[in-house]
């Protein structure tokens, strides 16, 4: 598959944030072509998929971006899944491994709510897939999930055979 023409303005960055990592940095991404990164993450959903979401749900930080501009776009809600400590009233926690090291992610309680998950990018999964596990705890339903870049070599991730979508699928 051609990649897409977005992909210009990722900037490789080897050995970040440690030797041997290659990090996909959106920076330059998101200040030159922000408006068209969330169009190009809209239409990864069907005009009827979009009408049957309630809410964008941001993985922090780089996920809180796109899941903002969606919800903007689509006048949708917005929901956090936060780092540990940042939140209050947390209704359930879940702690999960990173491309590099390990954390947590919490969540206050849902509402049945269909939810759609966004982050920046999905390297082994282990963000995107604790964060749809959190949702359906905490009183959600996942609807979907969609990130800018997916590390194909790395991505193992399905969620109830659910795929993740994206927009730059990197191999
Ligand atoms: C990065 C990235 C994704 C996740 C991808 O987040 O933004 O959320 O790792 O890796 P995975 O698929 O192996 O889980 P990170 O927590 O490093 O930092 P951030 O707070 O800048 O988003
Ligand atoms: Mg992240």
């Amino acid at each position: 598959m051609a990649l897409h023409p977005l992909a210009q303005y990722l900037d490789q960055v080897p050995d970040f944030p440690k030797p041997g990592i290659l990090f996909s940095d959106i920076s330059p991404l998101l200040k030159s072509h922000f408006n068209e990164t969330i169009d190009a993450l809209s239409e990864l959903f069907s005009e009827e998929e979009w009408a049957s979401i309630d809410c964008l749900a941001g993985i922090e930080s780089r996920g809180f971006i796109f899941a903002a501009g969606l919800a903007y776009k689509h006048n949708k809600g917005f929901i956090k899944v936060r780092k540990p400590g940042k939140l209050p009233n947390v209704c359930a926690s879940i702690a999960y491994g990173l491309e590099y090291g390990s954390d947590a992610l919490e969540m206050q309680k849902g509402d049945g709510s269909r939810v759609v998950l966004l982050d920046d990018l999905i390297a082994t999964g282990g963000s995107m897939g604790a964060a749809a596990e959190l949702c359906e705890k905490v009183g959600y339903e996942v609807a979907g999930m969609a990130c800018v870049v997916d590390l194909v070599a790395l991505n193992q991730f399905r969620y109830k055979d659910m795929p993740v979508r994206s927009v730059i699928q990197l191999e």
